[in-house]
């Protein structure tokens, strides 16, 4: 490996779960979207992607990314794009500061491992590329705020520049041609509204469905009713959705989640030839959010989905019996309930009734239960020995 020194930074990045969803790009290339978009960061307790940038005069065949402990891919558009703004920052505080070593010439060296099972379909693309982009800045000592690194993120995967931020975030869908203005705003850091859960009824796919990539640009193309969308529904929605964050309204944030989601659904039926991310297991857990919505006499959960059919269920933690109770009553077979909560749960009744039970306990493999989190995190856990070689855990 010889002598040369091995640097060395290692950060974590959280998963985030839109309650207004980014569906539909302006600039492809730039990865600009066509709407503004509000998620909630979920916590790194329980899902998030461990990331280690390293990088040595020493390290030979040129950048490499070990993911989940399998070679992957650098040389894609987007990964390059960061790699590529990320250095040019660096090589600008290199030009300042010629005593500083020359970082930007050397070849990256990326672990990476998520803490979740990549099996569970989620989308693991968000968390990878805000802690590839923290990560290297890191290593680079770039003096660089989460907002600009959500600048970068955002050509890696657009969900990703927020999770750049905890809490409650915005991607601000910018209005300049280069796309300087479009990044993440943190609305509300999570101690501001801590009681958030969310509940995710993990969906066994048959078969992997349209990648988002693809899929929101058909919509672009074909759909009549995205239009309509981001011309005035999802204005709209960000508009009451940070007003019920900023008042800590359930209600009101549930209903804005369950009709995005329902109206980006709607405008992936409505691209021609259509899309499904839903399935007969995703509609089942509709019903029966509102069957537990419909008992409690209020709205205590309020349901979403991405583009695939797992469920996430974001409820409060005051109403963990109400929603929770209901959902173990009927999945308590499969993995993932976390012991306190079953410990407080010890008497539930039957809320969601059989025929959607049914559905819900052939379809759902695993849950997870979460809850709104932090931003990234730096930590000396790396993934890449002192030594230059891979950490083999
Ligand atoms: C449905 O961020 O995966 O999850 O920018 O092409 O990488 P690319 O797309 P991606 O799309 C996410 C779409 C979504 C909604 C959302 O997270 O806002």
């Amino acid at each position: 490996m010889g002598s040369e020194t091995i640097y060395r930074a290692t950060t974590t990045a959280p998963v985030n779960i839109a309650v207004v969803k980014y569906w539909g790009k302006r600039d492809t290339k730039l990865n600009l979207p066509t709407n503004s978009s509000l998620s909630v960061t979920l916590s790194q307790a329980d899902l998030r992607a461990l990331t280690t940038a390293s990088c040595s005069a020493s390290y030979t065949g040129g950048d490499s990314l070990l993911l989940n402990g399998e070679d992957a891919e650098v040389t894609g558009a987007r990964t390059q794009a960061c790699f590529r703004e990320l250095r040019a920052r660096r090589a600008a505080l290199e030009a300042a500061d010629p005593s500083l070593p020359k970082l930007s010439a050397m070849p990256l060296r990326l672990v990476s491992e998520n803490n979740f099972p990549t099996a569970a379909g989620l989308a693991s693309s968000a968390a990878g590329f805000a802690a590839l982009a923290r990560a290297i800045a890191d290593l680079y000592e770039l003096p660089a705020s989460p907002a600009e690194l959500s600048l970068i993120a955002r050509q890696g995967s657009g969900s990703a520049c927020r999770s750049l931020f905890g809490g409650y975030v915005a991607w601000r869908m910018g209005d300049k041609a280069d796309g300087s203005d479009s990044m993440a705003d943190q609305v509300a850091d999570a101690s501001h509204w801590p009681e958030m859960r969310a509940l995710i009824l993990v969906v066994s796919a048959a078969k992997k469905g349209v990648s988002s990539t693809s899929g929101m640009q058909q919509t672009v193309e074909t759909s009549g009713l995205f239009k309509e969308r981001i011309a005035s529904v999802v204005p709209r929605n960000m508009a009451i959705m940070e007003k019920a964050i900023a008042e800590r309204d359930f209600a009101a944030f549930a209903e804005v989640t369950m009709r995005d989601s329902n109206s980006f659904h709607a405008t992936c039926a409505d691209t021609y030839p259509p899309i499904f991310y839903m399935n007969d297991v995703s509609r089942a857990a509709i019903r029966a959010v509102e069957q537990v919505n419909a008992k409690a006499g209020r709205t205590v959960a309020a349901y979403t989905f991405d583009a695939g059919p797992n469920a996430v269920i974001y409820y409060l933690e005051k109403d963990t019996a109400a929603v929770v109770g209901s959902f173990y009553h009927i999945l308590g077979a499969v993995d993932g309930w976390k012991a306190s909560t079953v410990q407080s749960l010890a008497t539930t009744s039957a809320v969601i009734e059989e025929g959607i039970a049914g559905i819900l306990q052939t379809g759902v493999s695993r849950v997870i239960e979460t809850g709104v989190g932090g931003g990234p995190i730096k930590t000396e856990e790396h993934l890449v020995a002192a030594d230059g070689t891979p950490v083999k855990r």
